[in-house]
């Protein structure tokens, strides 16, 4: 992992650039790190504002998967983040399912996946991952400032990015070996006791449907498991998730 890194100081996304690289035939595990995106992408086509000071970062990814189980390298993705911070950097941070890294209720990381498939197999994935780390938070448009941090504001002092990503790719090497290798359900272990999901009152919003309910565990294809008011259960795959206060 991270044996091919493209580094740039400043590019339009690096999920583009690295989609690009993969029709081109650039190899699993090749890396994309920019210093500043002009068009950063967030889910659900809204923009990711990418100032210098962050780690906005894209990793191409070849497993031999089908195509339903895309979505497990994002929880998987979650995991070498959350490890990352917690393991160089001494901080407590949550998962939201499926893909947002939580320092308290404030999100700190964001996750974007792009699959390129055919109908019975993944052909390359990007995963795109977004740390604010040295950003200065008032600096970000004031409606993201309530609900967003960084590593800097969190420690109060400037983070080495050099050391941070570097504890990143190897962590990443060794959890998308155990990937490959089968182990997905003790990554999941791993996901579980990091969650700040699992255990809340959620709204689960789909294209265009709002799902409430309880968040009672993630089953062993990292599928979201909601319990329904009238004690039912809706497996959910992707979404966006707000936590209830109840
Ligand atoms: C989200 O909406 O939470 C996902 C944000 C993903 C942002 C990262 S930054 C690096 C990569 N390139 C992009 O354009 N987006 C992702």
């Amino acid at each position: 992992m991270g044996h091919d890194i493209h580094y740039f100081n400043e590019v339009d996304s690096t999920n583009e650039v690295a989609k690009y690289l993969a029709e081109e035939g650039a190899e699993d595990g090749t890396v994309v790190v920019a210093e500043i995106q002009n068009k950063g992408k967030g889910r659900r086509g809204k923009t990711w504002i990418s100032p210098p000071g962050g780690i906005w970062m894209s990793v191409i990814l070849r497993p031999e998967i089908p195509p339903h189980r895309a979505s497990q390298l994002t929880l998987v993705t979650g995991v070498v983040v959350a490890k990352t911070i917690k393991e160089e950097l001494n901080i407590d941070v949550g998962i939201k399912w499926p893909n947002d890294i939580l320092i308290g209720k404030k999100k700190v990381c964001g996750i974007l996946t792009e699959v390129n498939a055919t109908l019975d197999k993944v052909n390359y994935l990007v995963v795109g991952i977004g740390i604010d780390m040295n950003v200065d938070v008032p600096m970000l448009p004031s409606d993201l400032q309530k609900g967003a941090t960084s590593l800097k504001n969190e420690l109060n002092t400037e983070i080495n990015g050099a050391l941070l990503v570097q504890r990143f790719l190897q962590n990443f090497e060794n959890i998308y070996n155990d990937f490959k290798d089968g182990k997905f359900p003790e990554i999941l272990d791993e996901w579980r006791a990091m969650s700040s999901t699992i255990g809340t009152s959620v709204e689960v919003r789909t294209r265009g449907k709002r799902v409430q309910g309880y968040a009672v565990g993630i089953n062993k294809e990292g599928i979201l498991i909601i319990e329904m008011e009238d004690g039912s259960l809706r497996k959910m795959i992707s979404g966006e998730c707000l936590h209830l206060n109840k």
